[in-house]
């Protein structure tokens, strides 16, 4: 034991060994002290059921979407793939504590070993093994940043579907690597808005610059699926399942951190649609809700503060209203986030799920300005090597600010984040950072109550 302990001390990566892989994913609708409120057909105002959804998921989806078990087991072919790069490795940043000379303890996990250098094929690969399994050939979705789209091309080349992919055409131009990754892995992609739609062609008409945005290019997914037999949507955030199957990430955090004789005051992930944080963050709010104290840090930029500034409300998913209504955080559907470099961030709701548990104060969160989380981001870089995507990096810039808060107050924090991503497709955005060309944008208030416009005559959550 001692002897363990001293190896412990210093050690600095605590990996997992593949039979330790996770074999269920967490739900954590089962331990939640309020019930999400259910998402409702804005044509009847009533909750959606299995048949509403089944043109656009398969039926395990819609199944898992709605299950109250505690945990569902991962099929054997999902964990097969997963073993390519699960269990994925936990860092303690002796490096990054050093650069800034802080009291606590800082440990990562990191998500950017996966082949498409995020979390994001932990559910990319589960949703294509479902849809094969009740045979669609095809998928539709959408990306921002780009890592949701190359996810999703990527299992769908291993399990064998065919996969098209809208990705919102401000990152399209901004990230031309991303779009040729996707392509290496045999899907088709268009930037968004596109002609190939109604929703896309529409908003061309109205905004014929438009940098496009998840909301839109979510429209147009949507609309590409509901049109054709052979194809279901896939999306890559948000949703009750999507959220389940990123726990593989907290439950092997978990295991890792007892490895380091450790177990985290703070746990901090970024926030877009919620997936990576809530992969995370689930198993910890487990033992949060069970009485364990930790505190849970949501991060998100200034330019899209769905969380800080966003109202809980009923609204659609995307901008067309082509999806049912969702009780969450939102900014309004027609709200086009600025074309910030964190393209994985810019969305006007967050994960149902997410915003209950905000709710009910088991989460809070903060938001911050590009410049600050590029500045944490190099910092990161410099001290322990890994060079960031840009949504990481808010979970990085963070951890910084806890650390900081704590030495202020002569304490000391064990911390965990998530490292949900490298950033080797996003060195335009570092590229501009270093030209000191980045803009630090805001959320300014007639914008918000002008986008906030759109949800009014929506119905209102309990
Ligand atoms: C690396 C990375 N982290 C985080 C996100 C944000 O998504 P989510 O909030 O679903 O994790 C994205 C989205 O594209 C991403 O690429």
């Amino acid at each position: 034991m001692q002897k363990t302990r001293t190896r412990a001390a210093g050690q600095t990566k605590f990996l997992l060994d593949e039979s330790e892989l996770p074999r269920r994913w967490y739900n954590i609708r089962s331990d939640m002290p309020t019930a999400p409120q259910p998402v409702l057909h804005p044509g009847t105002g009533q909750p959606v059921g299995p048949d509403d959804l089944a043109p656009l998921f398969p039926m395990e989806l819609i199944g898992q979407e709605v299950s109250e078990d505690a945990e569902i087991a991962i099929p054997d072919e999902v964990l097969e793939i997963y073993s390519l790069w699960r269990p994925t490795p936990l860092f303690r940043a002796r490096r990054l504590e050093e650069a800034i000379g802080t009291r606590s303890r800082i440990f990562y996990k990191y998500e950017g070993v996966s082949p498409p250098g995020s979390h994001k094929p932990n559910t990319a690969v589960a949703q294509a093994f479902y849809n094969k399994q009740e045979g669609r050939t095809r998928l539709s979705t959408e990306t921002g940043a780009g890592q949701w789209g190359s996810a999703l091309a990527f299992a769908c080349k291993l399990i064998g579907l065919e996969c098209k992919v809208y990705m919102v055409k401000i990152s399209y131009e901004q990230k031309p690597n991303r779009r040729s990754l996707i392509q290496a892995w045999g899907a088709e992609i268009v930037a968004s808005p596109s002609e190939e739609t109604q929703s896309g062609r529409a908003i061309l008409e109205e905004h014929p610059d438009s940098p496009g945005s998840l909301g839109i290019a979510i429209s147009e997914a949507v609309e590409d699926a509901a049109g054709r037999e052979d194809t279901a949507y896939s999306l890559g955030s948000v949703l009750n399942h999507v959220l389940m199957h990123q726990t593989v990430i907290g439950q092997e955090a978990l295991a890792q951190m007892e490895l380091a004789g450790a177990f985290p005051d703070v746990v901090i992930g970024c926030v877009g649609g919620g997936s990576n944080f809530a992969g995370l963050a689930f198993p910890f709010l487990r033992e949060k809700i069970a009485g364990r104290e930790i505190d849970v840090l949501a991060c998100e930029p200034a330019a899209c503060p769905t969380l800080t500034r966003g109202l809980f409300a009923y609204d659609f998913g995307d901008t067309s209203k082509l999806t049912p209504l969702v009780p969450m955080h939102t900014l309004g559907h027609d709200f086009v986030p600025a074309p910030i470099h964190a393209g994985g961030l810019r969305y006007h709701g967050v994960a149902p799920l997410i915003s209950q548990l905000v709710r009910d104060g088991l989460i809070r969160a903060e938001a911050y300005l590009q410049n600050d989380v590029f500045a944490s981001a190099v910092l990161f870089a410099g001290s322990e090597g890994i060079l960031p995507a840009p949504e990481a990096a808010h979970a990085i810039h963070g951890t910084l600010q806890v650390a900081k808060a704590a030495d202020e107050a002569g304490e000391e924090r064990t911390i965990l984040f998530n490292l949900s991503g490298h950033g080797h497709f996003d060195m335009a955005a570092y590229d501009n950072y270093f030209a000191g060309n980045l803009q630090d944008v805001a959320l300014d208030e007639a914008e918000m109550s002008r986008a906030l416009g759109a949800i009014e005559g929506l119905p209102t959550p309990a």
